[in-house]
């Protein structure tokens, strides 16, 4: 497909499981195309994770825009941290290895996974208009932060890893830990609750949005939250990281 369209950008989003991709209107947030899955190579390098980078675009035949999302600090295209991914990805240029796998004309730009979520929700989903500073929470292997004021972005803010008692708040209160535990969500939601209180003492957000799988069970844990905070499940689910990734490909943000 080619890119008359100037709103359009091809959005991929990088898991630990799975890669997925499609075609975004970013005026709207809306997918243009089917939603393709690739699971994610094994081990997760650099080289292998761009070929399939390179087979989604060339599946689509797209020759615009593209933006992706990374689970890791993303510092002008290059990755700074590795937590749950290929630890040879660290001091990678994310960004230039995935445009050189990419057909020709294609810029690829890359920006951190929950930092993508959390566009996609203040300009489509449950953070829509809303004033002030938001907290975007993604609970999955880890957990991912993005924290925006009217609407923009400050990127990179990592408070999966803040320190909470003694531990990295991720290895206490993702979401994959419920599972290896097998904990029941009454269990989880107070690990939650103690982090969540925690970074609202830090920050006073006056919202927080929960993403991650465990946002579309949202009714069977957010009433057990006891925060100050209004707390919104995100509306995009497994779409926030292609639509947000999309919409920094069209608008490079913090470049
Ligand atoms: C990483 C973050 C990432 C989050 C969710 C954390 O372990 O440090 O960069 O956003 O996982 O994937």
């Amino acid at each position: 497909m080619d890119v008359a369209d100037t709103s359009r950008a091809f959005g991929i989003d990088i898991g630990g499981s799975g890669i997925k991709g499609a075609i975004v209107d970013t005026t709207d947030g809306t997918l243009v195309t089917k939603r393709v899955r690739i699971p994610t190579p094994r081990p997760s390098t650099p080289k292998a994770v761009a070929e399939v980078v390179a087979t989604l675009l060339r599946g689509a035949d797209w020759h615009g825009p593209v933006g992706a999302t990374f689970p890791a600090v993303i510092q002008h295209g290059v990755a700074r941290s590795a937590a749950n991914v290929d630890k040879s990805w660290i001091n990678t240029d994310v960004d230039a290895v995935f445009t050189e796998a990419a057909p020709s004309a294609t810029d690829v730009y890359v920006l951190n996974d929950a930092d993508a979520a959390g566009l996609a929700e203040a300009r489509f989903g449950a953070a829509k208009d809303v004033r002030g500073v938001v907290i975007m929470l993604t609970f999955g292997t880890g957990i991912g932060s993005a924290l925006l004021m009217n609407g923009v972005l400050v990127p990179n803010t990592e408070l999966g890893h803040l320190e909470l008692d003694g531990h990295d708040a991720e290895k206490r209160a993702a979401a994959s830990v419920r599972e290896e535990n097998k904990m029941s969500y009454k269990e989880w939601a107070k690990r939650v609750d103690r982090y969540m209180n925690h970074v609202q003492r830090l920050f006073t957000p006056d919202l927080f949005v929960v993403g991650g799988g465990v946002s579309k069970d949202a009714a069977k844990w957010l009433p057990l939250l006891n925060l100050d905070t209004p707390v919104k499940p995100a509306q995009l689910l497994n779409e926030a990281g292609i639509v947000g990734a999309a919409m920094a490909a069209i608008e490079r943000h913090g470049e």
